[in-house]
């Protein structure tokens, strides 16, 4: 049953749900396209600023302090800067994953990195990826805590990436005990991100100023 027909107890005749389907594809890339532009508008030194006040904020999250594994994608571009974070979870022993995407392959899988410094090459759309000699392959069981990357999010935690639905991928098989947070400037938080059946919101969404427990 389709999320219309559960709460209208109407069935709709299946173009209509195509319909439905298109127009959401349509709003969801007028909001990446907008807040895109306004998160690569940000200067390299605002970028910085910002990620470290982030970072400050996830270091006081129990979840992060209790953690002892952590998944993280590397960024690149105008996205929220992980590698102070990954060299301080690095630094304290935790473990740290990297998402891999292997090529022609629709999953993401993740490989436990070492040395920030000299592991990482860039991979599958130009996203910094451990080079084939560091790639050290990890279930998911290994970490207590997901850092998501996104364009576009929203307080109840959905998102948007780049519209190949990796991580709503993941998300959907992420082992229970793994909480998610996704991390976001201020600038990316929309009061409501256009939303399809299949997405999946973080359990948290970590911007410089707030921290923004959602319900899940
Ligand atoms: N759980 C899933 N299983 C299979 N395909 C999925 C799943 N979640 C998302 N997808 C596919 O990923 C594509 C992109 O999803 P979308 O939400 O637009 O991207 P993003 O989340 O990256 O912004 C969709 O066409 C959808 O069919
Ligand atoms: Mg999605």
């Amino acid at each position: 049953m389709s999320t219309r027909e559960h709460y209208t107890g109407l069935k709709y005749p299946d173009w209509i749900e195509s319909l439905t389907e298109a127009k959401t594809a349509v709003e969801k890339e007028q909001f990446r396209r907008y807040i895109l532009r306004l998160r690569d508008r940000q200067s390299t030194r605002d970028i910085d600023q910002k990620s470290v006040e982030i970072l400050d904020q996830v270091l006081h999250l129990h979840e992060y302090v209790r953690a002892r594994g952590i998944a993280c994608y590397v960024s690149k571009g105008s996205e929220v800067d992980t590698r102070p974070l990954i060299r301080k979870a690095l630094d304290s022993n935790k473990r740290v994953l990297v998402p891999v995407v292997k090529k022609g392959d629709i999953d993401l899988f993740f490989s436990e990195i070492k040395d920030l410094g000299k592991e990482l090459a860039p991979g599958s759309f130009n996203i910094p990826e451990p080079r084939p000699e560091f790639l050290r392959p990890e279930s998911l069981d290994a970490v207590d805590v997901m850092f998501i990357p996104g364009i576009v999010w929203d307080k109840e935690g959905y998102r948007l990436g780049w519209g190949r639905g990796y991580f709503d991928r993941i998300l959907k098989t992420l082992p229970e005990h793994v909480r998610s947070i996704g991390l976001s400037f201020n600038l990316q938080l929309v009061s409501r991100v256009p939303r399809d059946q299949f997405d999946l919101p973080a359990n948290t969404v970590v911007t410089e100023s707030r921290v923004v427990r959602c319900h899940s």
